[in-house]
This record gives C-alpha cells, sequence and structure tokens, in this order.
C-alpha cells in the first residue's frame, strides 16, 4: 500500500480525509484527541509543500453533536500555529474556488462531509466513485492521503471514492493503527485478554464470536452494556429497572447470541461480580450475589463495581496481549467513572502489549493522565470491526488504488516522475 513517503508533494493539491468526529457538549468540542493525533500527517505534508484540502465528517445528521466543521478549523489552527481556513462547503462552486486559490505550505478545511447527502449512505466503492463529490473534486486534487483510521469501517464516497482515480495513501495514524491492531491480532503471545464494554453490544459480541472461535483471545473481560448482557445470559436477574431500560434500548433481544457463545467458551468469558447503581444521586455498590441486589429493581446500574476491578486487575496484570474498547460506565459522571478509569489504569501498568480504543471514550484516558497504554486507538466501531474479523473498505480501497497505479508505474516510483497527471486547474 502507498505511504506518505513514497510521493513528492510539492505543488501537488491533497486531499486529506481525517476523522475529527469528537465529542461536543453545550455546542463545543471537548477532546482534541483525535486532531493531535492526525497532526503528523498536516504537518509532513505542509512542510513538503503540499496544497492540502482537509475534509471530515462530524457526527450524523439531526444528532445533537452534528455541527459545521468552524470550530475544526479553529482547533487545527491553533495546534498547527498556521490559520487552516474553514471553508463554509464541501463540493460547490465556492469550495472549488477556494480550492485552486491554495499555494503550497496552505490548508483548508471543508464543511462537514455529511452535509452532502451522498456522503451519509453506505455504498461500494463503485457507486461512491460516481457520486457528485468525487467527480466535482477528482479533477482538483493530485493525491488522496486518508488517515481517518476510525472511519475505516465505513464505505463513502470521501473514504474510498477516489481509489481507482487518485493514487490513495496511507497517512501516519493510519500506518500506525493498522500496525499496532495487526500486531495484536496476529500475536502468538499468551494470555490474550480482550476487555469489552461500552453500548456497541452486536459489534462486541461479533468480536467475541470472532477472537474465541479463531482462537485469537484466551479470556474476555466485559463490563457496560455488553457486560450487562454477557451477565443476563449467565443466568443472573439484573431488576425490572435494568431490563426495562435495556429493552428500550433493543439489547434484551443479544441474550440468545451471548448465551451460543458462553455454551462455547464459558470460562473464557468474564462477567462483573458487582455493580455500582444509581442511589439517589450517588454512587452505591451491590454485589450481585448479596442481598441488596433488590437495589437493582428500581435503580439503573451505571458502573461496574470495584470487586470487578480487582478481580479484572489481576487478570490484566498476568497477560501478555490486551485489547479493550468501550468503557466500563457512564464515565462522563465523575463518580461512575471509577470503572473505566481502574480497568484502563491497570491496562496502563500492566506489561502487556496493550491497545484501547472506543471512539469517543478515550478521553477520558487523557482526562484522568492514565499513561503507559501501548497503543491508543482512535477508532471506536473500526477497531471492533477489525477484531471482528470483517475487511474494512478503506484498508481495501488502500490495495485497490495501490494495484491500480502500482502497475501503471512500471516499476519506477512516483517521486521520480515528473508531473504525472496533473490536472487541468
Ligand atoms: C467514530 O467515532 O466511530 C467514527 O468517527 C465513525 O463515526 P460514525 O459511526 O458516525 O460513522
Amino acid at each position: 500500500m502507498f505511504k506518505l513517503g513514497d510521493f513528492d508533494y510539492r505543488d501537488r493539491t491533497v486531499f486529506l480525509r481525517l476523522d475529527l468526529n469528537s465529542p461536543v457538549k453545550n455546542g463545543k468540542i471537548i477532546s482534541d484527541a483525535r486532531f493531535r493525533a492526525a497532526l503528523p500527517t498536516i504537518i509532513y505534508l505542509l512542510e513538503h509543500g503540499a496544497k492540502v484540502v482537509i475534509g471530515t465528517h462530524q457526527s450524523k445528521p439531526y444528532k445533537e453533536d452534528y455541527i459545521t466543521t468552524e470550530q475544526h478549523a479553529e482547533i487545527l489552527s491553533r495546534l498547527l500555529g498556521q490559520e487552516i481556513e474553514y471553508v463554509e462547503d464541501v463540493f460547490g462552486k465556492y469550495g472549488r474556488e477556494r480550492i485552486g486559490a491554495l499555494k503550497p505550505g496552505e490548508a483548508i478545511i471543508l464543511e462537514n462531509l455529511r452535509f452532502s447527502a451522498e456522503e451519509v449512505k453506505y455504498k461500494p466503492l463503485e457507486e461512491c466513485e460516481k457520486t457528485f463529490f468525487v467527480r466535482k473534486l477528482s479533477p482538483l486534487i493530485d493525491y488522496v492521503v486518508n488517515d481517518a483510521f476510525a472511519a475505516a469501517h465505513r464505505s463513502q464516497p470521501s473514504l474510498v471514492g477516489f481509489a481507482r482515480l487518485k493514487p490513495m495513501i496511507m497517512g501516519f495514524l493510519m500506518e500506525r493503527e493498522v500496525r499496532a491492531l495487526t500486531k495484536a491480532y496476529n500475536t502468538g503471545e499468551r494470555p490474550r485478554v480482550y476487555v469489552l464494554g461500552g453500548a456497541k453490544v452486536d459489534d462486541s459480541l461479533r468480536v467475541a464470536e470472532n477472537v474465541l472461535r479463531n482462537g485469537r483471545a484466551d479470556l474476555i473481560l466485559t463490563g457496560g452494556l455488553v457486560g450487562h448482557v454477557f451477565t443476563l445470559a449467565k443466568g443472573f436477574h439484573l431488576g425490572d429497572a435494568n431490563i426495562e431500560f435495556m429493552e428500550r434500548k433493543g439489547l434484551l433481544e443479544f441474550i440468545d447470541w451471548a448465551e451460543e457463545i458462553l455454551n462455547e467458551f464459558y470460562p473464557n468469558v468474564r462477567t462483573p461480580v458487582d455493580f455500582a447503581v444509581d442511589y439517589r444521586g450517588t454512587r452505591v455498590e451491590v454485589d450481585l450475589l448479596s442481598e441488596e441486589k433488590w437495589l437493582f429493581d428500581n435503580h439503573l446500574i451505571l458502573d461496574i463495581g470495584s470487586r470487578t476491578v480487582e478481580k479484572y486487575r489481576e487478570v490484566l496484570m498476568k497477560a501478555k496481549i490486551i485489547v479493550a474498547n468501550g468503557p466500563m460506565g457512564v464515565f462522563e459522571r465523575e463518580e461512575f467513572a471509577l470503572g473505566t478509569v481502574g480497568v484502563f489504569r491497570a491496562i496502563g501498568e500492566s506489561p502487556a502489549f496493550s491497545i484501547v480504543g472506543g471512539g469517543h471514550s478515550i478521553a477520558s484516558i487523557y482526562q484522568h493522565g492514565i499513561t503507559g497504554i501501548s497503543h491508543v486507538s482512535t477508532g471506536g466501531g473500526a477497531m471492533l470491526s477489525f477484531f471482528a474479523g470483517e475487511k474494512l473498505p478503506v484498508l481495501e480501497a488502500f490495495r485497490i488504488s495501490y494495484e491500480r497505479f502500482r502497475n501503471k508505474l512500471g516499476g519506477k516510483t512516483w517521486k521520480n516522475r515528473e508531473n504525472w497527471n496533473r490536472s487541468p486547474k
């Protein structure tokens, strides 16, 4: 696959697809983690004289955190110490004019790509190629650099649509992510422990099934709503309030599937032994087998308990490989962050090669100053898809682009070729 160093970018226009989709509170972006992760690629392109057109999505239509990229431009400008112009357009005349006006070493950021209807659908590469987004921008672009690992499981025009039209190159972050995840997945070291939390229950079940069935994991520790589903599948009752909550979220339907996994791999899947509930606004811990478990009937479980954290910690300290995705509870509320922070901290202290991901939940790693994790992945769903053994459309697109353009080269490197494929401006 093409790497950044394979090409000469001086005076070339590069479409740089990033994933700067970030958590938003009261209309403001509250974490710059994904911005920082993208900096090495942006700096490399600017320093090598590229004209950089940055594109990102932010959330999805009608959601509260679906905002313009104006703040993204401000954050990038601050981190880079250079103005990154916010262009209030995706591929219209104004946007194309701003791209055409770029000078070497300058960058702009297009409007939230999902403001364009084409970008909201998942379509095969061939369909993405036909979109107006790709057709309108293609003539203006020399290269595509894709550093949006967190969106690598999405087949959308900006992510895969240019692959057969332009060389599509891996950014530094993409390379780092793929290398770390591949290492954890293909390792021969043991024990390999997976920690699955958060609310993406179906994705996590796919991971559990894949890594256990294909001999990629030795033990799975569960928390968050994934933990709830496995706990129920083991036959424990979590109280009426929690059952109603899970029914509303459509999660009860996953219990049978979790049971099937347990039938095959029961000792390899650990579930919490205690939970913390919200008892009139405070954290109260309840043992799963204690007299107090009636509290589950009226109070929502918002975290795993301290005893579970201790048990998980013992396992994690002995692991050789750790892959963790998703929080153990509602970490956004300080009193219910104990489980997530306790487990992430144990992962950081473990001598294992460790990867932690989970989209927005990785913000809590930085907030709580947790160090020692080998690789903090920017990917949530993308990371889960990878460990579920699925083909990621963006990684497939890199391969297709490489095959297409490598052959045209006849063995020469792009760097040495002058003016290839200069598009009429
Ligand atoms: C993520 O945060 O998981 C990525 O940005 C992908 O976002 P999406 O699930 O809205 O496609």
